[in-house]
């Protein structure tokens, strides 16, 4: 068996490369490489039919679109859909007519990065590594290190000391080495780029290493399995570094490439206000048919209370802010406050416990409901919960009213 991918294109510049490039990034400009897809191939063997008969519950049913060969390499975890629960609270509250949830809080290791995590895995498990590193906010190297134990392969984590507790258990119990860094992600991550670039070793850093985005892509897909192979109106995404908005971008790009949907869906870019550098650059341009070469995101100060979007220089920005203008899409900002309170609103409504940055989509979409911005939001509407809420208790207990 083998696998469809055929090479990988420069985000910003464009220089393109062969499918055997091993780097990480456009040596060129310094920017994310996006994994190219030979789509005539894959359409021969992957349709809605094929879909239809295809009896895997799980992401691995979408093989075609993965880049590693052979189903043996990915780690021996379930990864079921995912559910898309119709959210009939929000949509009596906002006045939309149709609204949904797609749950992520209950993959393996509870959170959307086991998407990245599963694929990334395989394609170092086919490479026939040992040892792998990445950086993390905490549940992207919970997932990591999930996967790593689940595959029997070594992980080393670089985390800020200040990633909630439950995290660093995780990360611990998995068995990764954990190095907990004295300062934010952002340092953590310059560190394991400098020290897995010495050392030699595979690094999954999220908007550095292009195989992240091939993983997330899958939730794409699912929504539009799930809603009879239609693509939804619009998606609503909770932003730190961009790759998951970016991953989403790419998951309905391929199905837009392989003639299964004739539109991407609007993509809402949800951010804290204390961790906005995505929105302030997405704000800052006016032509949506900017080159993208032109893109530049600056570094800001974040302090955001949800964790895993707090990014002071988001490594896969420049995809986010394509994604966002691309589609017709929008980026918003959120109190943090707001977040917290979403915490509650969406669990007591609907039964599914989302830790701050996985509620973050939701307090998006009710955000414009206030400010008078769904007008031009087209539906339906799915926001993403990207995390298990049991990850960081400590920011529900604290919540005001
Ligand atoms: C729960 C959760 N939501 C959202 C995000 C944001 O994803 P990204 O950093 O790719 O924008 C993360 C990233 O760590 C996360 O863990
Ligand atoms: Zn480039």
């Amino acid at each position: 068996m083998s696998n469809f991918l055929s090479g990988f294109k420069c985000l910003s510049c464009g220089k393109e490369y062969k499918k055997d490039y091993s780097g990480y990034i456009c040596t060129d400009c310094g920017s994310n490489i996006d994994a190219e897809y030979d789509y005539k191939a894959i359409g021969k063997v992957f349709s809605v039919e094929s879909l239809k008969e295809n009896t895997d519950k799980t992401v691995w049913r979408y093989k075609p679109l993965f880049p590693f060969n052979d189903i043996k390499y990915i780690p021996p975890l379930d990864m079921s859909l995912t559910p898309l629960y119709p959210f009939s609270k929000l949509r009596e509250d906002s006045g939309m007519d149709e609204v949904y949830i797609k749950d992520d809080t209950r993959l393996p290791s509870g959170s959307f990065k086991d998407r990245a995590s599963s694929v990334v895995m395989a394609v170092a498990a086919e490479k026939g590594l040992s040892v792998v590193s990445a950086a993390s906010t905490g549940n992207a190297g919970c997932s990591w290190a999930c996967m790593g134990a689940a595959s029997g392969i070594d992980v080393i984590i670089y985390v800020p000391k200040t990633a909630p507790r439950a995290k660093i258990a995780q990360l611990r119990v998995y068995g990764a080495d954990v190095r907990i860094i004295d300062g934010n992600y952002d340092k953590a991550y310059d560190l394991c780029v400098k020290e897995s670039g010495e050392t030699g070793c595979f690094n999954r850093n999220t908007g550095y290493n292009p195989f992240t985005r091939e993983g997330k892509k899958s939730v794409s897909y699912e929504i539009w399995e799930q809603l009879g192979f239609k693509a939804p109106g619009s998606v609503f995404v909770p932003v730190g570094d961009g790759n998951i908005i970016s991953g989403v971008w790419k998951g309905f790009r391929d199905l837009k490439e392989l003639g299964l949907i004739s539109r991407i869906p609007e993509l809402i870019a949800v951010q804290s206000s204390k961790s906005d550098a995505v929105t302030r650059t997405t704000e800052k341009i006016s032509d949506r048919d900017i080159d993208p070469s032109e893109i530049k995101l600056e570094s800001i100060s974040a302090t955001t209370v949800a964790d895993s979007i707090s990014v002071d220089l988001p490594r896969d920005g420049i995809a986010a802010v394509r994604a966002v203008l691309e589609t017709g899409g929008k980026a918003v900002r959120v109190d943090d406050n707001d977040i917290i309170k979403n915490i509650k609103y969406v669990a007591a409504s609907t039964g599914v416990f989302a830790e701050p940055a996985g509620v973050t989509s939701v307090a998006g979409l009710r955000e414009l409901a206030a400010s008078g911005g769904l007008d031009d939001i087209r539906e339906p509407a799915v926001c993403l919960l990207t995390g298990n809420g049991l990850k960081d208790v400590d920011a529900v207990l604290k919540e005001k009213d």
